[in-house]
C-alpha cells in the first residue's frame, strides 16, 4: 500500500491489461480488445486510488485473493459500460404495446402467469420503459400475475434501477403523457416512478454468463446492447439459452447493431431487423 496516487501515475503494464482481460472474460464473459487498454486504465485506476494501491499488479493480486472478493465485484462493475436511455429503439416498445400486450393481457386475465425480462437492465431505463408500455396497453396489469424481471451483472446499476429516480434530463425520452401519468417530481428537479407501476418490475443482480436461478419462461425478453461486449461463442451460447427461456410465440428484442447468428438452430424467426419470434 502507498500514499494516494494521482491518476496517471499508477504502474500499468501489458501483463496487467492481460490479467484484466482474463478476469473480465472469466467473471463476466466480457471481451476486452487491446483498443480498450486506455479505457481500462482510466476506469480501474479509480479503484486503485480508492484502495491506495500504487500499481495494477498489487491491486490485481488483491482482487484475486479471498479477501478481495467484494472488490472483484467492484472491478467487474467498473469494467461494464452502462449507456442506456428511456424508450431506446422505440419500435421495440411500440411492438410490445401493440403486438405482445393484447395477447399477454388476455392470457393473464384468465389467471395465468405472464413474465417479461430486461436481461441487461443497466440503470433501469429499459425495464421502466417496458413497465410504462405494459401499463399503457393494460392499465390494470398490476391486479394480475404479470411481472417484469430486470437484471444486470453490475450491482450498482441494479440498485439505481430499483430506486426508479431520474434527473429531468434523463427523462427527456419519455413522452410527456406517460411521464405525468407514471412519475412525480421528487426534489432537486428529479422525477420518481410512482403508484402501481412500481409493483411491476423486480430487480436482481444476475450474470448472463453464469447459471440463472430463474423459474418459468418469458413472453418477451429484451437483451439489448450487451452481447456486443461478448465474443462469438459466448454470444451464441447466450442466444441459445435465451431462446430456451422464451415461451412458444414469445419475442426476443436485440440491440440495433446485433443479430442472432444462430436464429434457425435456436428456433427463432426474424420478424423485424432486431425482433425475433420463437416458433411454436
Ligand atoms: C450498454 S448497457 C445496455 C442497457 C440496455 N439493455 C439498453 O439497451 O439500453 C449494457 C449492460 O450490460 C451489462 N452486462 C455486461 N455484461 C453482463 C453480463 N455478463 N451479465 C449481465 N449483464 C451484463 C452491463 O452492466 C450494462 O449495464
Amino acid at each position: 500500500m502507498n500514499d494516494l496516487m494521482p491518476v496517471g501515475e499508477a504502474d500499468y503494464t501489458d501483463a496487467d491489461f492481460q490479467r484484466v482481460q482474463q478476469i473480465a472474460r472469466e467473471q463476466a464473459g466480457i471481451h476486452l480488445p487491446i483498443t480498450k487498454k486506455a479505457l481500462v486504465y482510466s476506469r480501474v485506476s479509480r479503484r486503485l486510488r480508492e484502495l491506495n494501491h500504487a500499481s495494477f499488479h498489487a491491486y490485481l493480486d488483491f482482487v484475486t485473493t479471498p479477501a478481495g472478493q467484494s472488490e472483484m465485484q467492484k472491478l467487474i462493475c467498473a469494467l461494464t459500460t452502462n449507456v442506456t436511455s428511456f424508450f431506446r429503439e422505440k419500435n421495440h416498445f411500440e411492438h410490445l404495446e401493440t403486438v405482445v400486450m393484447p395477447q399477454l393481457a388476455a392470457k393473464v386475465r384468465t389467471g395465468k402467469r405472464g413474465r417479461l425480462w430486461s436481461a441487461a437492465c443497466s440503470t433501469g431505463q429499459e425495464p421502466w420503459s417496458i413497465a410504462m408500455s405494459v401499463m399503457t396497453a393494460f392499465p390494470d396489469a398490476t391486479s394480475h400475475d404479470l411481472r417484469i424481471l430486470a437484471t444486470d451483472i453490475n450491482t450498482d446499476v441494479v440498485a439505481q434501477a430499483a430506486e426508479g429516480v431520474y434527473s429531468a434530463e434523463e427523462t427527456e425520452g419519455i413522452p410527456s403523457g406517460k411521464k405525468s401519468q407514471f412519475m412525480e417530481p421528487s426534489g432537486d428537479g428529479d422525477y420518481r416512478f410512482n403508484g402501481p407501476i412500481r409493483r411491476l418490475p423486480a430487480f436482481r443482480a444476475l450474470n448472463l454468463n453464469a447459471s440463472w436461478p430463474i423459474r418459468g419462461s418469458f413472453t418477451a425478453i429484451f437483451c439489448r446492447n450487451v452481447v456486443i461486449y461478448f465474443d462469438d461463442d459466448t454470444r451464441e451460447r447466450l442466444w441459445q439459452r435465451l431462446a430456451e427461456k422464451l415461451e412458444p410465440d414469445g419475442f426476443l428484442y436485440v440491440g440495433h447493431s446485433e443479430r442472432v447468428s444462430c436464429a434457425n438452430q435456436c428456433g427463432l424467426i426474424q420478424v423485424a431487423p432486431t425482433i425475433y419470434r420463437k416458433g411454436l
